[in-house]
């Protein structure tokens, strides 16, 4: 299978789907795509030999029509059976969800769904929520909204900062996103549970 990744910063998350799809892994990263040309995930995705696509956002302010017409094209030119939002920071409209519902997930840093949105670690600190974690989901139109495909829980530790939250979170989504990604390919959408 083909998988294009779209990012929006370090994409360590990319950098993890990236390095497990090798060998009999059913998958093939064909695309690293960001809409900001500085990200650094960019220059990791080149370095490991797979093709890098940007198209700034900010050249298509209040045009978010216009800004998916502009990243489709290198996207459509990979021909992706499966897109992977990882670090992906822009909204995307139905349009062009509708373009790969079923076959695009996305990875969001709380338990869905609970803390749709942004600042979810703040948000469960402030709580006083025991647990926190990352989701792996199939994008629908409805900001993450769609099918759980994997989830791990990580606890609150008491002094936590939402950095600190973070900082556990993310180790977990390292390993949560590609095994996620694995059983998706081969066709199983169960959801796994870390
Ligand atoms: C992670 O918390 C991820 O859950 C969210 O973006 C953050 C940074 O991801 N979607 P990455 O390091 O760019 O993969």
């Amino acid at each position: 299978k083909r998988v294009a990744i779209l990012i929006s910063g370090g994409g360590s998350n990319m950098l993890r789907l990236v390095e497990d799809m090798t060998g009999d892994h059913p998958c093939r990263p064909v695309l690293v795509a960001s809409n900001d040309p500085a990200a650094g995930g960019l220059a990791k995705a080149s370095q490991m030999g797979v093709p890098i696509a940007a198209v700034d956002h900010r050249h298509f302010r209040g045009d978010r029509a216009g800004f998916e017409a502009a990243l489709l094209e290198p996207l459509l030119q990979a021909a992706p059976d499966i897109i992977c939002l990882a670090g992906f920071m822009r909204i995307l409209t139905p349009d062009f969800v509708q373009r790969f519902q079923g076959r695009m997930l996305n990875i969001h840093p709380s338990l869905l769904p609970k803390y749709p949105g942004l600042h979810t670690h703040a948000r469960a600190i402030e709580a006083g929520d025991a647990e926190a974690g990352a989701t792996v989901h199939l994008v629908t139109p409805d900001l993450d909204a769609g099918p759980i495909l994997g989830q791990t829980r990580v606890p609150v530790l008491a002094g936590d900062t939402p950095d600190t939250l973070a900082a556990r979170v993310l180790v977990r989504e390292h390993q949560l996103y590609p095994a996620a990604l694995r059983r998706f390919a081969a066709g199983d959408h169960t959801p796994l549970y870390l």
